[in-house]
């Protein structure tokens, strides 16, 4: 087909040569080639009734399934998602982590990248996976659907490709997630008329399923069936709403291989953390014979703000199959079942040294390309504050004002059409401004006493910057109402790790320590109650794109802004314009 295919779009070419190679029986000999193949996914967003907890309810989820359905692609592959929005919310979706090279227009954050899709229409999102290989998600973003919209977006390596350990027997997903009696959007609406913090969940869930420790629940516990002497790969994914998470099964370690779709030097722990946002694969190595036990896998959360939180603890079951394994669950019921040891709910230390535990590979193969030279330096800060209590209305947020959230002050107003589409046509009422501070306006003690004005300003304010800029952004808490750990993630890029600390960071003493070599390459970062975090990238990806805190509660409180990365000189550094089907406003 030589000379032919060169008049073909990438797009139709190797849709026709997926067709081509599926004809033909053969579609290694397509994918042998660097190009990699086109996957279609078809997501009905609709009603379904569930029951846990005893208590039946309507939830919105995808193709009548709750955790949604498993994405698998390899590394190079298309992904062409049509979503058809049956229910009454607007609603967009979200690949967490997948870096959109000159693809924006697929990203999925509402008001941000796209409008939402409106009931009864829909959208095709249509992105190529390149450079990334491991765990990721897929999740809805406006305001709270994601708590029942969100499911595994695995990327395989490319054929022919193996992983960087040995290969496991079986993988995996685990998805925690948090579960609300009451509809997530109410709570989330309450909290935002009445200025209070939300009411918190009713449970976590793994894989869907609260497990034995919650009323009425025994029977919806996830079990992990597992031989002896193999090696399991399990894909963690915190989509839960509100809570980082520790996470621990009893007498077993895990090697952590990955975060964030990225290999990493591999480490061994007893215990994870992992935040909303953030995914790791460990390697879990079953004992030689089947022991005489089963065990607990459970969840519970590190927290350490002011705040309400769910103080719950979600467990699955880790069983070994016996040889006649027909009759292993009656003989596994008069195994004990041991429990896991976790850390203390506030155990900052801990946290602190997990996290940075996580260096990438830095190998010929897979290099870490850390920024050397930083173009633009950028510090914000991260945390709560308020906002004042509307007229003739009263309050129940912090002194009678609204709860808040904001980075250097500013908390994110959501504007009426989405950023992208307002930046491309460049549509004179615009509907937002270009002065986000790149440091504070007005500096202070941030992780000492807090200051008594709380109040923070409203803006749909984003920082331009040129394409190819080398960014620094130290990300600092605040004490305001309370140090507590956020879990920044930023859309369309992975960035490095480059330092983190407790306390104020200090730009004389701390670059000095920063680890420019083999640090973690992530797209969510938390940063540490009372302390700091720096991350470095490189803007080779032209758009626009949210940068926020993945706790639910802090992103709906306006904890976000937005980067705008200009197109660069050469067509290849330009955003296409956008699907003809782009939803509108
Ligand atoms: Cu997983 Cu903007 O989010």
């Amino acid at each position: 087909m030589g000379a032919s295919s060169a008049l073909l779009s990438p797009a139709v070419l190797m849709t026709f040569l997926v067709a081509v190679g599926s004809l033909m029986a053969y579609p290694e000999v397509v994918t042998a080639k660097h190009a990699g193949i086109t996957r279609h996914y078809h997501f009905d967003i609709k009603l379904k009734n569930i029951t846990r907890l005893c208590r039946t309810k309507s939830i919105v989820a995808v193709n009548g399934k709750f955790p949604g359905p498993r994405l698998i692609a390899r590394e190079g592959d298309r992904l062409v998602v049509e979503v058809v929005n049956h229910v009454p919310n607007n609603i967009s979706i979200h690949w967490h982590g997948v870096r959109q090279l000159r693809s924006g227009w697929a990203d999925g954050p509402s008001y941000i990248t796209q409008c939402p899709i409106q009931t009864g229409q829909s959208y095709v999102y249509n992105f190529t996976i390149s450079g990334q290989r491991g765990t990721l998600f897929w999740h809805a973003h406006i305001s709270w659907l994601r708590a029942t919209v969100y499911g595994p977006l695995i990327i395989l390596p490319k054929r022919n490709e193996s992983y960087p350990f040995v290969k496991p027997y079986k993988e995996v997903p685990i998805l925690f997630g948090e579960w609300f009696n009451a509809d997530p959007e109410a709570v989330i609406n309450q909290s935002l008329q009445t200025g209070a913090g939300p009411n918190v969940s009713d449970a976590y869930t793994l894989n869907g399923l609260p497990g034995p420790l919650y009323n009425c629940s025994s029977k919806d516990t996830y079990k992990l069936k597992v031989k002896p002497g193999k090696t399991y790969l399990l894909r963690l994914i915190n989509a839960a709403l509100n809570d980082e998470l520790f996470f621990s099964i009893a007498n077993h370690s895990f090697t952590v291989v990955e975060a964030d779709a990225v290999y990493v030097k591999p480490f061994v722990t007893n215990t994870l953390v992992i935040a909303p946002g953030q995914t790791t694969n460990v390697l879990l190595k079953t004992k030689p014979q089947a022991p005489n036990a089963t065990f607990f896998m459970l969840a519970r959360p590190y927290f350490t703000g002011m705040g309400a939180f769910d103080n719950t603890t979600v467990a699955g079951i880790l069983e070994y199959e016996t040889p006649s394994s027909s009759s292993s669950s009656i003989s596994s019921k008069n195994h004990p079942l041991l429990k896991p040891g976790l850390p203390a709910i506030n155990a900052t230390n801990f946290v602190a040294k997990f996290s940075s535990k996580f260096r990438s590979l830095a190998t010929t193969k897979f290099p870490a390309n850390v920024p050397q030279k930083v173009d633009k330096k950028f510090f914000f800060t991260v945390g709560l504050g308020s906002s004042p209590c509307p007229k003739n209305q009263t309050c129940q947020g912090p002194n009678g004002t609204k709860f808040a959230a904001s980075m250097n002050n500013i908390s994110f107003a959501l504007p009426r059409t989405a950023l992208l589409q307002s930046y491309f046509f460049a549509q004179s009422n615009r509907g937002y401004t270009t002065d986000f501070p790149a440091f504070p306006l007005h500096p202070f003690n941030y992780t000492g006493t807090p200051p008594n004005n709380t109040l923070v300003t409203n803006g749909t304010k984003v920082v331009v910057i040129p394409f190819n800029t080398s960014v620094e952004v130290v990300l600092q808490d605040t004490s305001i109402l309370g140090a507590e750990s956020h879990p920044l993630h930023l859309h369309g890029y992975n960035f490095y790790v480059v330092g983190q600390g407790f306390g104020n960071f200090d730009p004389n003493k701390d670059p000095a320590k920063f680890n420019v070599v083999d640090p973690a390459e992530r797209n969510t970062v938390g940063v540490p109650s009372g302390g700091w975090v720096a991350i470095r990238f490189q803007a080779d990806n032209p758009g626009v794109w949210l940068m926020h805190c993945h706790l639910d509660v802090h992103l709906s409180w306006g904890l976000r802004m937005a980067w705008i990365v200009l197109d660069g000189e050469l067509p290849n550094q330009k955003l296409p314009p956008p699907p003809s089907d782009l939803p509108k406003c």
